[in-house]
């Protein structure tokens, strides 16, 4: 069924598709010249690109593969979705979840949001304003958190379940300082830029709400107030973050004797749902916000507390109380909460377990190169060198989806009604539910979205995916020209392979453990090359685009970049040497340029738009690299040929 279903996509709805994606395409002139060693995002994405007839998706547009391929992946599943006992349908059982969740979004107006909320909430929770006739004598903050941490609500405590950062195959219970939803810390505090401008707003915000759960105008400003200064009294407990290592573990009854006035057990038997969290090991990442916040609560009045808890639950069911349930609306928000089924659905439908095999050598030969690269390497000494292969070899690769996604069950077995904000609580009560029960059945399975088109590697499971969403034109086709699948879908691989070995990704062993396995004279070599890409990077950061990439995720980014495109350029060499020279257009072009211009074109974005982080992913992937400036012939000291260039692999 699917094979046929993508070949229809393909051969047939390709034109409705497209037809579709005109409309926003904007036309561009095509007599500008620009020079490609001045600036190459420019020349691939708008002039001279067409003429290189690089894609015919993409022709007369100044969208990206990327982006092309989000609205396709959107209007694939929309349609999906939408489909009733049409020959679209695929009626297996465990795909109706998502349709019917989608279908009564779309039939939800928003205007019901805050009374079908107050109505849910009632059902569970003794809160004010829920219940007219609440008495703060019978108040008992645990209860009533525990409550709503069995929703997904985590308020005042923030307590989850998580793999043991030190043993990856150990599950721990985690109670960590509580995390602020909408303003940070700083804000509330008034030590950030614009925390008046924001508390202000986050203020009115609240009374909005409140205002639609029947409060006058002026009672909900009250509120709004109380519960903001409550909010703050939260902040002002909570420590600074700092670089603290995880104490050691603790169990239940050392937890009870070292926070004696909070009533813990009340807070496990409500909100998990099994016992094994009596002895499962707990670590206290912020005992002293715990200790503090005994204090805090006892000088609170609870009514106070009460609408807080009131509140943090309208805020994780509807962030925007305005947003108009639209298809786009709707679509992200099945993405979001019914990650497994939608991918099922999409996987199905648009996905070819060909795909997979085709898919899988690319990997291979990227890895191939990786490793040539590695084995090159100057500056690295034999026994890191031997690490860093050994670590490259282990790397897992999920392609399209992962196993696990056609046996797990956890959303199909759900019972949808016709109210969306049930379903929505329901969804995350279930999540909540799955979360705790892995301390008594095990890690349940990670499962990423399939129809992401992006692509992703995970530091500590050593593993890259590359979702089915990316794995589809004109990001990726298997008749593709090799130098247009390794220019484009060859170099999303070697970035994500290059997290590996990035700032943060070489404190992590093969396994996916953080373990050192750098020598002190690699490590020493690695901080002085990173130190000489740093400046690189911020120079054109500062120069051109008030983004802040000071940072080490940005620069991590970069490292990525640079190193995916020259591996990826080497898998297409390497492919070269092994087949016979491919056909290419008509013209003078060779199929190193092709190769450069079908990278450049996967981050293409309207010029209105022109996003900066597209244009440098361009930028620092290509300035470093030899084979670029060599296959455009850029004299050194242009801008796409820096005269001080750096790279770390
Ligand atoms: C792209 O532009 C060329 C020249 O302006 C035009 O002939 C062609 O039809 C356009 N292609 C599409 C798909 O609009
Ligand atoms: C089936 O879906 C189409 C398009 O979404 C809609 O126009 C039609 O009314 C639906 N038919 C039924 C029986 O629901
Ligand atoms: C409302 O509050 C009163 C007083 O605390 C309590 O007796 C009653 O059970 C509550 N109603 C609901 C539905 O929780
Ligand atoms: C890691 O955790 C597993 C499961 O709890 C356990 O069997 C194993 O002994 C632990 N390994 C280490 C090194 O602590
Ligand atoms: C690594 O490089 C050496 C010498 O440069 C070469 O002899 C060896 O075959 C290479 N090993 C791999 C795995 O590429
Ligand atoms: C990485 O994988 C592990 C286990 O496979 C999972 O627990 C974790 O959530 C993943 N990390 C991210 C960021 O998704
Ligand atoms: C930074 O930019 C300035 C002026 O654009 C240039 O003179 C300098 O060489 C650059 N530095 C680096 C490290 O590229
Ligand atoms: C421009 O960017 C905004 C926000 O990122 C987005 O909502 C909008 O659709 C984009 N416009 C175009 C023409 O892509
Ligand atoms: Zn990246």
């Amino acid at each position: 069924m699917w094979k046929c279903l993508v070949f229809i996509l393909v051969q047939i709805c390709a034109a409705s598709l497209v037809g579709n994606l005109w409309q926003i395409f904007q036309r561009i002139p095509r007599t500008r010249q620009v020079d490609p060693c001045s600036d190459f995002y420019q020349f691939a994405c708008e002039a001279g690109a067409n003429d290189l007839d690089v894609d015919s998706y993409s022709e007369n547009t100044t969208l990206g593969f990327l982006e092309i391929a989000k609205q396709r992946v959107a209007e694939s599943l929309s349609k999906s979705l939408s489909c009733n006992s049409s020959t679209w349908c695929n009626d297996e059982e465990s795909f109706n979840n998502a349709r019917k969740f989608y279908s009564v979004c779309l039939d939800t107006q928003p205007e019901s949001t805050l009374p079908e909320l107050k109505t849910i909430i009632k059902s569970f929770v003794n809160l004010p304003i829920v219940n007219e006739s609440w008495d703060e004598k019978d108040f008992k903050w645990v209860r009533e958190v525990s409550v709503l941490r069995k929703y997904g609500v985590q308020a005042i405590i923030h307590e989850f379940v998580a793999r043991d950062w030190k043993n990856v195959s150990a599950l721990k219970t985690y109670f960590v300082a509580p995390k602020f939803d909408f303003v940070h810390k700083e804000d509330l505090l008034g030590t950030s830029r614009n925390s008046g401008e924001l508390v202000s707003f986050y203020k009115r915000y609240i009374k909005l709400i409140f205002k639609k759960l029947g409060l006058s105008i002026q009672k909900a400003g009250e509120v709004s107030e109380d519960i903001v200064a409550f909010e703050t009294e939260i902040a002002r407990i909570v420590p600074d973050e700092s670089e603290v290592t995880p104490p050691e573990p603790i169990t239940f009854y050392t937890l009870k004797n070292r926070f004696p006035q909070m009533d813990w057990l009340t807070y496990f038997i409500n909100s998990v749902k099994t016992s094994a969290i009596l002895w499962s090991p707990l670590i206290v990442i912020n005992e002293e916000y715990y200790r503090r916040l005994v204090n805090l609560i006892s000088r609170t009045q609870s009514r106070v507390i009460a609408q807080y808890l009131l509140f943090k639950f309208m805020f994780k069911f509807r962030a925007a109380v305005e947003d108009a349930h639209s298809p786009e609306y709707c679509l992200e928000d099945v993405i979001k909460k019914m990650k497994t089924n939608v991918g099922k659905v999409f996987v199905n439908n648009y996905y070819s377990p060909e795909t997979k095999q085709s898919v899988s050598e690319i990997v291979a030969d990227v890895k191939e190169a990786f490793a040539e690269i590695l084995n090159e390497s100057v500056w690295l000494d034999q026994s890191t060198k031997d690490q860093a292969l050994e670590k490259l070899h282990a790397v897992r690769t999920i392609i399209g989806y992962s196993d696990d996604l056609f046996t797990d069950n956890r959303e199909a077995s759900i019972r949808l009604t016709n109210n969306y904000y049930k379903n929505c609580v329901e969804l995350a009560r279930r999540e909540a539910e799955i979360e705790h029960m892995q301390l008594e059945k095990g890690l349940h399975p990670w499962i990423p979205s399939s129809v992401d088109p992006n692509a992703f590697y995970n530091v500590t499971a050593n593993t890259i995916f590359i979702p089915a969403g990316l794995l589809i034109p004109p990001v990726y086709d298997k008749t593709y020209p090799k130098y247009r699948n390794y220019g484009v879908l060859g170099a999303i691989i070697g970035h994500v392979l290059t997290h590996g070995f990035d700032f943060e990704g070489k404190d992590y062993d093969s396994k996916g453990s953080e373990q050192t396995w750098w020598t002190t004279k690699s490590l020493i070599a690695y901080y002085s090359h990173l130190e000489c890409v740093l400046p690189q990077y911020n120079n054109i950061s500062a120069s051109e685009s008030r983004e802040s990439v000071g940072d080490f995720g940005g620069l991590s980014e970069n490292v990525a970049d640079s190193g995916g495109i020259q591996v990826a350029f080497r898998a297409y060499m390497n492919w070269k040497r092994r087949n016979q020279q491919e056909l290419l257009p008509a013209g003078t072009i060779t199929s190193e340029k092709l190769f450069f211009m079908n990278f450049a074109k996967l981050w293409c974005t309207p010029q209105s738009n022109s996003s900066l982080s597209n244009k440098y992913h361009v930028f620092n992937s290509l300035a470093s690299v030899p084979s670029f400036t060599d296959a455009f012939g850029c004299e050194p000291g242009s801008k796409m040929n820096p005269v001080r260039r750096c790279k770390l692999w």
